[in-house]
């Protein structure tokens, strides 16, 4: 029989929102009448916006007609796409990103979960810890050595730098699942300590369009030398409602260096263009205008629109479990509310009893990571009517 990559059988049976999304599966089988109210995973319900659905109605006539059909496109992506994030996404911030930077993709896990490809399997990764679960799962898949860094609320949630040499830091700001941000000065620590060391830091910056507070950066190319040691990753998933779309980017400096086993310099640039071009044929043509059309003045409106509505269920989440009696974090500059279960009950203990008696759907903090133990995370995703539904059944839950 095949042999087969035995690091996969590390892995827990089930991805977390799997097994959330089959646990919920199951209750509503033994429940029928039961109306759940899903606020466990961060997918989107706010359709997408009229500058982008017109941009998709556009390009699907382009693929109509022969004098605008297009074929295989360039596999990091058409430049229309990657000059308006230069242009909208950095340059504002003082960021010079240049266009053959950006590398598009189908969105921020795949990179995420593919970055692994260019480094090698003998690097230490620092993951945060809880932490969204890709980061985790994909270096376990590579038999990478894995350390945590422990969040909590004794170094109130902001991470200590590792105590060994790591070669690979995740971090996620704002971040899922605890919606706790990084100052620019807790920042420049980690970029200070990854030029100093030489790892590299893959910075998850999915989320910065929730950011309402200044002194928080949107990116990490805004901390001096960043571009030396970084690379970053975005989606449209959460800031446009592409999370049934599949558009995000990556962005890899030119000015950040790996190293052979020679000692030769190599550009990881070239290494990421060489992985993409080699196992990726692009994002489709429709999707990439349908997210060029975001950065029209029209589309920013609209997609600031639909941020602004999340962060008021937020704020709605935040006030409904503090008055429930629960004590919580998050929810300011990130759709994610990460609450503390009361009386040392378990993430999945709180699940249960949550969805058995008021049939609403969190994710246990735990599936995050064992720092997650004595959480669950509630998202700002769901419609407003049914975020004041789930705090309304929350007010009356007898834990
Ligand atoms: C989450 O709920 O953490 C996210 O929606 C998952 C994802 O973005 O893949």
């Amino acid at each position: 029989m095949i042999k087969v990559n035995e690091n996969f059988c590390r892995l827990a049976p089930n991805y977390l929102f799997s097994e959330v999304a089959r646990k919920i599966q199951t209750f509503q089988k033994a429940n029928p009448e039961a109306h759940v109210i899903k606020m466990s995973i961060g997918d989107v319900t706010r359709p997408l916006c009229p500058s982008a659905v017109e941009a998709l109605h556009r390009a699907a006539d382009d693929q109509g007609h022969p004098d605008t059909f297009h074929g295989y496109g360039p596999e990091q992506g058409y430049a229309f796409l990657a000059e308006k994030i230069c242009q909208f996404d950095y340059a504002p911030r003082g960021i010079s990103v240049q266009p053959d930077e950006i590398f598009i993709s189908d969105g921020a896990k795949s990179d995420l979960g593919n970055i692994g490809d260019i480094f090698s399997p003998d690097c230490v990764a620092a993951i945060t810890d809880p932490v969204y679960p890709v980061y985790v799962d994909t270096n376990v898949m590579a038999g990478r050595r894995v350390v945590f860094l422990p969040c909590n609320e004794a170094n109130d949630f902001v991470p200590e730098l590792p105590s060994e040499p790591v070669d690979l830091i995740y971090l996620c700001y704002p971040n899922n699942p605890t919606g706790t941000t990084l100052t620019r000065a807790q920042l420049k620590v980690w970029v200070d300590y990854a030029l100093a060391s030489g790892a590299v830091i893959l910075f998850d910056s999915a989320y910065e369009c929730f950011i309402t507070e200044a002194d928080i950066p949107h990116s990490i190319y805004e901390i001096p030398g960043a571009e030396r040691c970084a690379i970053e990753f975005r989606s449209f998933s959460k800031t446009a409602g592409f999370t049934g779309m599949r558009c995000g980017y990556t962005v890899v400096p030119h000015a950040l260096k790996g190293v052979d086993s020679l000692g030769h310099e190599v550009d990881l640039n070239n290494l990421w263009r060489r992985r993409q071009t080699t196992k990726f044929n692009g994002a489709s043509y429709p999707i990439q205008r349908a997210a060029e059309a975001i950065f029209t003045p029209s589309g920013r409106i609209q997609i600031r629109e639909s941020v602004d509505y999340y962060l008021r269920n937020a704020a709605i989440l935040r006030q409904g479990v503090t008055a429930a009696g629960l004590s919580c974090r998050g929810g300011v500059n990130a759709p994610y509310v990460w609450v503390k279960t009361p009386d040392g009950i378990t993430s999945w203990e709180f699940f249960d009893r949550l969805l058995a008696q008021t049939h609403v759907a969190c994710t246990p903090g735990v599936g995050f990571g064992s720092c997650g133990e004595g959480y669950v995370r509630l998202t700002a995703f769901n419609t407003l009517a049914a975020t004041e539904m789930a705090m309304d059944r929350i007010s009356k839950f007898k834990i």
